[in-house]
């Protein structure tokens, strides 16, 4: 039987973690380097791409990528040189993600619906441009800041701030050396993740995030305070116009500029007036989005990761998802995204009611308790026969867990509502 290593801490990784334990077909799921709630965690970090593929050599393993970073550093491409058996995207492939310029730039010649955009390396011919505009934009740094390069504004000015923050201060380091500035849509966001193996893509459960840190959508953008599964604003009909005019569009063009997408392919939308245009690509599944996808899974995830890598997915039969909506609230450290505390001990679990699973993030476990030890710490996620349900279920059961700095937003799942 073969070993499992999920490379990655949050709970991205604690959900594949728990869903590919349940294969029949695995021995040992190890996480690298794992958080307070995953097993079997091996103190290698994601950036030491060496020593992880030294580790799934010596332990027969199947490695499976989360996070972006260890992607856009080629740690698929490091692991297939050496023969190792790994699910996720090469660094050509990651680029999709690691270089927005670059994803701007193939939407554009391969007809993918986006937002229009200009490309800056000058503040002042970037000001220009922004003056010269009737719309209002989004100023985004080129390459990785941990989703906080992106400053939506609602005026010049603000956009001009923008500039000058991620250009010339340089706030997100090199991240900020080249800067995109696009047309700001409004509408409706959504996530639609697919599983592809260069060739064929195949549809996960749709989800929706909630990208600001509080209720209503204000305040900044974080990584994700809470998502659910499946979304209204996602129905058959649309599914099926992203699934075609994105998804399928992306990995055949993909393709024939001679790159194979193997790998978790998510799209940003944003749909106005029922269109669907990509604000972003990402490379890997979303996190929190990853929590209620996997707990609706009726099916065997390794399966269908050994068919993306082996280029099988045509052949895999359908995917069954659970008849019911799932909802994960994060509980963060209060001052998350910027300051908050560390360490604090974190009680309750005992008390979960059994329709919730509590998935970690930052988290780490000393002496047997379970500490804070990041901005998002927990995902409380729950299943429920109705959206409504579900939210009910995660909110009784977040309630359960108490340290003193914890916050969470109280309206995860309340956009799908509105929409029913
Ligand atoms: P990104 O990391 O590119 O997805 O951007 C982060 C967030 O900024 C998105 O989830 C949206 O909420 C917002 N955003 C990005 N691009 C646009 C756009 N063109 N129009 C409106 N909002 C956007
Ligand atoms: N939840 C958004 C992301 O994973 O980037």
């Amino acid at each position: 039987m073969v070993n499992i290593l999920v490379i990655g801490s949050g709970g991205r990784e604690h959900a594949l973690s728990w869903k590919l334990s349940q294969s029949s077909k695995i021995e040992t799921v190890f996480t690298a380097p794992g958080n307070g709630g995953t097993e079997n965690n091996v103190p290698i970090n994601v950036d030491d791409l060496d020593g992880l593929a030294d580790f799934a050599q010596k332990n027969n393993c199947f490695t499976v990528v989360g996070p972006e970073d260890p992607l856009a550093a080629g740690i698929v491409d490091k692991f297939n040189q050496r023969n190792l058996k790994v699910f996720g995207p090469s660094k050509l492939a990651a680029q999709l993600e690691s270089s927005k310029i670059w994803a701007k730039d193939f939407m554009k010649r391969n007809n993918i619906p986006s937002a229009e955009f200009e490309i800056f390396d000058d503040a002042k011919k970037a000001q220009d441009y922004v003056k010269s505009l009737d719309y209002n934009v989004v100023v985004k740094a080129d390459g990785l800041a941990a989703g906080k390069g992106v400053i939506v504004c609602n005026s010049d000015d603000e956009a001009i701030s923008a500039i000058q923050t991620i250009l010339v201060k340089k706030t997100f380091g090199d991240a900020g050396n080249r800067i995109i500035i696009e047309e700001r849509i409004d509408g409706i966001e959504a996530s639609y993740i697919a599983l592809s193996d260069g060739e064929t893509a195949i549809p996960m459960a749709t989800s929706q995030d909630h990208k600001r840190i509080f209720d209503n959508d204000k305040g900044p953008n974080t990584g994700g305070m809470g998502a659910y599964s499946p979304t209204p604003i996602i129905d058959d009909v649309l599914a099926k116009k992203i699934q075609e005019k994105i998804i399928d569009k992306t990995i055949q063009s993909m393709k024939n500029e001679g790159i194979i997408f193997k790998g978790f392919l998510y799209a940003g939308i944003m749909l106005r007036n029922n269109e669907p245009y990509v604000l972003e690509y990402n490379v890997r599944m979303g996190d929190p989005e990853c929590q209620p996808i996997t707990m609706r899974m009726d099916f065997d995830l390794y399966d269908y990761f050994v068919a993306s890598v082996d280029g099988t997915l045509s052949s895999m039969p359908q995917t069954t998802w659970k008849n019911q909506s799932a909802v994960c609230v994060v509980l963060a450290s209060d001052g998350y995204p910027e300051s908050y505390a560390k360490n604090e001990e974190i009680s309750g679990f005992d008390s979960v009611p059994n329709y919730a699973y509590i998935f970690h993030a930052g988290t780490q476990k000393v002496d047997g308790k379970i500490l804070s030890n990041g901005g998002r710490v927990l995902g409380v996620t729950a299943l429920g026969d109705s959206l409504e349900s579900a939210i009910k279920n995660a909110y009784l059961a977040s309630e359960k867990i108490t340290w003193p700095h914890k916050y969470c937003r109280k309206d995860i799942g309340q956009k799908g509502l509105d929409y029913l």
